[in-house]
């Protein structure tokens, strides 16, 4: 699947996703490419339509998206609850676990889903895979001490990865964080490597999202496809 191909089934899942938000709720948004094209949705839904809701962004740059559509964004801290996120993911497998991060908002992403009602992923199908790891694991680091991290990492033959931006400096999250990707090709217990991951001291988040979600949104080339969590 070429890049254009992708991009147009990641915007059909972020057009049906914008479906989901109704007059008057709270939505968490998600960050990244596809949560991009279902931002771009819900401000053409505020615009034309006349949609009034209150959204929870996970990231800086969604935002600043979201606000130039002139949609209302209140702080994670500043509502009771939140009706339903929409958030992009790297990986989802049958099982329902998934990885996210790839945009390295994993920390903001992961606080906004705990505390949401509903949660609903939307991926290309490419995304949909049998068993998760091929896609590089992000772990969110404190900078101090993270080279001991990433030596415990390397012991237990996690592949561990520092990642870089263009010029060669540790990418920085929305937290002043740094991301440490796992190249494991294959995670065949997810649960004890999330227990492993999450008690590793400098570590403060991992992007493991398991039996997280409700709903994913699969763009397919027949249409969007609704994947059902019915073990939740
Ligand atoms: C950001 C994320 C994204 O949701 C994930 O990387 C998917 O991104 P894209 O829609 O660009 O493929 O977890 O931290």
């Amino acid at each position: 699947m070429d890049k254009s191909e992708q991009d147009a089934l990641k915007k059909a899942a972020g057009i049906e996703a914008a479906k989901l938000v109704e007059e008057g709720m709270v939505a968490g948004l998600g960050t990244g490419s596809t949560v991009r094209f279902f931002v771009d949705e819900l401000g053409r839904r505020v615009q034309e339509e006349g949609l009034e809701f209150t959204g929870v962004t996970t990231s800086r740059r969604t935002k600043e998206q979201a606000e130039g559509y002139g949609i209302k964004i209140v702080d994670v801290d500043d509502v009771d609850h939140i009706d339903v996120t929409i958030d992009g993911a790297d990986e989802v497998d049958r099982n329902f676990d998934g990885i996210k991060g790839g945009g390295a908002a994993l920390l903001w992403e992961k606080i906004v889903a705990t505390n949401s009602r509903k949660i609903v992923w939307i991926v290309d199908e490419s995304k949909v895979v049998d068993t998760i790891g091929r896609f590089p694991l992000p772990v969110e680091v404190i900078p101090f001490g993270e080279r001991h991290v990433l030596d415990r990492f390397k012991e237990r033959g996690y592949q561990p990865v520092l990642r870089l931006d263009t010029q060669g400096q540790p990418v920085l999250t929305d937290e002043h964080n740094h991301i440490i990707d796992l190249h494991m090709e294959r995670i065949d217990h997810p649960r004890d490597l999330a227990e492993d991951l999450i008690t590793t001291v400098g570590v403060v988040e991992h992007g493991l999202f398991l039996n997280m979600v409700d709903t994913v949104i699969v763009g397919d080339p027949n249409g969007p496809r609704i994947m059902t969590n019915s073990n939740k």
